[in-house]
This record gives C-alpha cells, structure tokens and sequence, in this order.
C-alpha cells in the first residue's frame, strides 16, 4: 500500500475541499441559516438534527451525535478507511495523492521549514529597521503621509527594508545555509557572476547574494495560519516599479493568496461579507478607518483559488476594485470567474467607485459610515451582468434582444443549477419578453446558434415531433421549431387545471378543430368544466389514452417554470391565438367556398 500521506497535502486537501459540497453530493441538503440541515444518513430519522457548518467545515448529528470534518464524513458514508477516504476526497478535488514521499520530497519539506523560518526573521528585520534604523524617519513620515498609524503598521507587521545591498542577508544570512534559504524565499538574489563561476566581486561577505528589498516600505504577505510566505515592498517615492513582490517560490503561490485574510480573520471569526480590493494599501486604509473584512489580490486576476477562499469564510463577496478602466475590466473579468461558482447563498456584488479613487482613497474622503453605506447598496453581480451586457444595445429591437441572448446564455450556462441560475433565466427572459425556460433546458440546448429564429425559438432540447411532420429519424436538430401552442395549452392546464374555469372565450369554434393536440385541449377543458375539482391526475390519466402521450410526458418532465401569476394570462393568450387561427381558417373556406361556388356559377352561366 502507499506510504504516508504527507500532512502538508492533508492540510491542502482540506483548504481545497468545502464540506457543503462534498456532502451535498451525497445527502441532499437545505440551507437553514448559514448552516445547513438534512435527515442524518447515519440513523434513521424523520425530522433533520444532522448539521453541516461552512466557516468551520464541520458536521454534526445532534440525534446521534455522529460528527467531525470532511475526511471523516466521507470515511463514515463511503465506509472508507482514512487513506481511500482521502484518495477520493483528492479525486472529487482534482488532486492526486502523493503516493508515498519520496526523499526527495520529504527534503523539499525539510527545506520549507527553514524557507519559512528565513521569512519570519526576516519579517523581524524588517520591523526593528522601522523602528531603529537611521533611515527610520524617512519611512515613518512616508507611512505618516499615507495616513498610517503606527498601530496598524504594527498589526500589519509592516516594515522597512533599508537602502544597502547586504542588510538583510548579513542580519539573516548568518551561514551558507540561511543563504540559501534567503535565495529559495526570493528575499536575496543571485549574482550574476557567480551564476557563471566568476568569483571577482568583493563584498564584506564575498556573498554570492544581494538584498532583492531595498530602501522599500515592507508588507508581509501571510498565509492561513499566519505564517510569512512572501513580501511586497513599495518604494517610498515615485519611482518605478511602484511594488516589488517576492517571486514565487516553494511557499508563495501568488495566484491564490489573498493578502490581509489573515489579519481579516484575526479580528472578526465571522464575517457578512468580504470585501476585495486591488492594493495593499487599499487593504490598509480600509482597516485604518476600522473596516476589518478587506482582502486583496497580489497584483493578479481574481482566480477561482482566491473565490473558493473567500466563500469559506463568507457567503457573500464585495469586489471593490480602482475608479480606472483597469479596475473596471478586472470586475468583469471577476464576474466571469465566479459565474460557476454561483451557487445558491452565495452572493456577490460590486462597488464601482468614481473615477480616479481607490478603496484607499475613497474611503479616507468619505469616511467609513459612508464607505460602508454604499457598499450596502454595492450592485448586485446580476444587475452588473444584464448592464454590462446590454451596453451600446437596443435592448428594445429584435437585433438588440438577439445579441444579448447570444452573449448572455454561454455564461449562464456556467452558473450550476439552481435557484440562482434560474433567476438570472428570469431575468434573461423579462428582459427578452419571452416565457422563462428552465435552466435544464438551458443546458440542454446546443451551442448558441446565431439566428433570431433560434434565439427566439421555444426550448428546444428533445426533438419531438408534433403534428403531421415525418418522424425525426436522421437525428439530426430540428433547427428551429415551435412547439404547437396548444401543447404549452395543455401543459398549463395539466399542471394547473383550475385554469380551465378561467377563460371567458367561446370555445364553440373548438369543435371543428382537427388537429390531435387541439382536440385534446378541447376535451380537457371540458372535463373540468364539468367537474371544477379534477386534478391533475385524473387529466394526465385521461391523455395516457392518446396518441399525445409521450409527447406529454416529455414536455411534464422538463421542469418548465412559468411564473404563477402569469399562468391563468399565458393559458388565455394561448386559446385566443388558437380561435383566431380557427377563425382565419373558417374565413379562408369560407372564401374558398364562395370563389368556388362563384365559379361554377359563371361556368353555369356560360
Ligand atoms: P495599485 O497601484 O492600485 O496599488 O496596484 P495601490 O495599493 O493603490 O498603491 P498605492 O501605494 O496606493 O499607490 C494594485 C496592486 O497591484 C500590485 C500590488 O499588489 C498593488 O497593491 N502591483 C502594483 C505590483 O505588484 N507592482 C506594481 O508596480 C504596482
Ligand atoms: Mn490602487
């Protein structure tokens, strides 16, 4: 059997896996507050006591008593010993277990410890430099002039790296072992000539190495637990670059840390909502007017690693970047990440800021009541999707209507399903002024096609046939077809027979009807009218014995959900279209007739 599972990829594993998810894949569960309830599966019961908490990715029975994390659940409903359970939590993860740890990973471990060790002294260094060296004062009155104070300097750890080419790695560097840990922590670099063997530079050391971080305001980036990863420096003045960030190394992964989570989770254990922000500077002015739930992203994309991050902590997510064109792409780009990550109860929004302001200084001009105000009003991820997209379109013109449809399903189609997802289809089609379809429908529909005719097409998903149409054998889609309005007719009725009572419209014309569907749709209304309780069984019951059957099925099956109090309107509208169509057919023999009989008349005369 595989050897042990390093404890490094058990913490990963965990940090990667939400237990929500893992076991709503096996029991269904129900949001009930910010927790979440289902019958225990692990002994028999009628009413729900078995509870899973998000923020502390945790479960618990209070019936039975059944409880502890998500390897635990897994081993206990999969019935699985603790390194299958891993191996299959790492499968739904998308990871793969590190079989057995080879010496060559076990060394790399080893050589972490003392990465993560240069990191925190140097963390140290850079603190007592703002505190004692000559230079302080230039640091402290940039800090000053930013309006930092020196509490927050001081939960923030922030520091200052002195000018000089050797401070830190003479202070930290104290052998050729803590050298070389400085250089895998990216604090020291390399010298060139030394990479190429040459061995002329003369330093007091001779190092090899010289300090990366020079005469720069210093921001520790921590990880989950609080340890140094990696640093941002900033330069005091104008020069460029503005911001130096420690290069990825074997501890630092830029792409998913989220800079002041640590600080964030420090001074609140729950928060209701998170708020992330471009900048460093951003994330400490926000704490400095005492608004403690800002994180920021290390000068790169929102990735899904940083979202999965922040949902844990938080159901709902505040992105709040720079006043700029930067800032307001980054916010669609974050809209386009978080899409397949909508599910229900979690909630996004965005808050725009005007034109030239950061979170920084926004929030210093208006102060934090404000501040927090507007966040309160921030534009939900809804309302930003349906603008964005409807930018520099017509959406009252069919051309307009199109494109939006055309731009909108493809991400949509990302949300997961759910109530969320069907709300956003809600919107989709008020706006489009089509009935709502369902967000399986949705999915099941091929690519976008680019056609109105498609756009505007009823669901389309299983090719049915209707009517006299030849059966569909090439398998081939049915490009664009109407499904025939008094199939939806009957589909309303089944699902909602009262609404048979509600039409005033003489249905005399009916009767003439020769298509199957409508003679069906006849017969049904009539059946209720005659007795006002028929439900929807006792109907279904009554279409099993047609020829409509499998189509009916089919149709009750794809959950279509039409807003209640549109049903009874929809129902009418359908039967007026029908009649009228009857009554266009009726005055088409009519004429047929007369120009028949006109005819024969002259032939008679002649
Ligand atoms: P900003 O320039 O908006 O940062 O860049 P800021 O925090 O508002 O800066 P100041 O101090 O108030 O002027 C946002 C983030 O992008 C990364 C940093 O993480 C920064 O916080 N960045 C920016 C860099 O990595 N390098 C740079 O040169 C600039
Ligand atoms: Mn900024």
């Amino acid at each position: 059997m595989a050897g042990l599972i390093p404890q490094a990829f058990i913490d990963d594993l965990l940090n990667r896996t939400d237990i929500v998810e893992v076991i709503d894949k096996r029991v269904t569960l129900k949001k009930a507050g910010k927790n979440h309830t289902a019958c225990c599966p692990f002994h028999q019961e009628k009413t729900p006591s078995f509870s899973v908490q998000p923020d502390r990715q945790f479960y618990y029975c209070f019936g039975c008593g059944a409880g502890g994390n998500v390897i635990g659940f897994v081993m206990n409903f999969d019935q699985l010993d603790f390194p299958l359970a891993v191996e299959t939590l790492a499968r739904e993860a998308g990871l793969e277990v590190p079989k057995e740890e080879s010496k060559a990973a076990s060394k790399r471990r080893s050589e972490n410890v003392i990465v993560i060790e240069v990191l925190e002294q140097a963390s140290k260094f850079y603190q007592y430099q703002l505190r004692q060296h000559e230079n302080k004062q230039v640091a402290v009155d940039y800090l000053k002039s930013r309006g930092v104070s020196g509490e927050i300097a001081k939960e923030f750890c922030l520091g200052y790296a002195p000018p000089g080419w050797d401070n830190l790695l003479s202070a930290v560097g104290t052998d050729v072992k803590k050298q070389q840990a400085l250089l895998k922590a990216g604090l020291v670099i390399e010298k060139e000539q030394h990479k190429s063997g040459g061995s002329d530079n003369l330093t007091k050391f001779d190092a090899q190495y010289y300090d990366r971080f020079r005469h720069r305001i210093m921001f520790p980036i921590r990880d989950n637990r609080g340890r140094t990863i990696a640093f941002g420096g900033r330069v005091l003045g104008e020069d460029k670059p503005k911001y130096l960030n420690s290069p990825e190394t074997a501890v630092f992964k830029k792409g998913s840390e989220l800079y002041g989570l640590f600080e964030a989770k420090k001074s609140s254990t729950k928060f209701n909502r998170l708020l992330l922000v471009e900048g460093y500077m951003d994330v400490i002015a926000l704490n400095q007017m005492d608004i403690t739930n800002a994180v920021a992203t290390l000068g790169t994309a929102t990735s899904v690693r940083h979202l999965t991050r922040m949902f844990r902590q938080s159901g709902e997510i505040v992105f709040c970047f720079d006043g700029d064109d930067a800032g307001r792409a980054a916010a669609w780009r974050a809209l386009e990440t978080t899409m397949p990550h909508m599910e229900d109860g979690r909630q996004v929004k965005f808050l725009f800021l005007p034109e030239g302001s950061d979170p920084d200084t926004y929030v210093r001009s208006v102060g934090k009541e404000q501040f927090e105000k507007e966040v309160d009003k921030s534009t939900p991820l809804e309302t930003f999707f349906f603008a964005k997209l409807s930018q520099n379109l017509d959406t009252t013109s069919i051309e307009g209507k199109a494109r939006l449809s055309n731009l909108a399903k493809p991400l949509l189609r990302q949300l997961p399903r759910g109530v969320y997802a069907q709300l956003m289809l809600d919107r989709l089609s008020e706006t489009l002024g089509v009935s709502s379809e369902s967000f399986d429908q949705l999915l099941e529909r091929s690519p976008p096609a680019q056609t109105n005719a498609e756009v505007f097409s009823l669901p389309d998903a299983p090719p049915l046939n209707f009517g006299p149409n030849p059966k569909n054998h090439s398998g081939k889609k049915l490009a664009s077809y109407r499904k025939p309005s008094s199939l939806k007719a009957i589909e309303l009725l089944l699902r909602n027979p009262e609404i048979a009572l509600s039409i005033a419209q003489d249905l005399k014309p009916l009767h003439s009807a020769e298509d199957e569907s409508r003679k069906l749709l006849l017969s049904l209304i009539e059946m209720v009218r005659k007795k006002p309780n028929t439900d929807t069984y006792t109907l279904l019951g009554y279409c099993y014995g047609t020829n409509l059957r499998t189509q009916l099925t089919q149709l009750l099956k794809s959950e279509r959900i039409t807003p209640q109090e549109g049903i009874k309107e929809e129902f009418n509208h359908i039967i007026d279209n029908i009649l009228s169509d009857i009554a266009k057919k009726l005055d088409l023999l009519e004429l047929r007739g007369e120009l028949n009989s006109r005819v024969s008349a002259t032939k008679d005369s002649n």
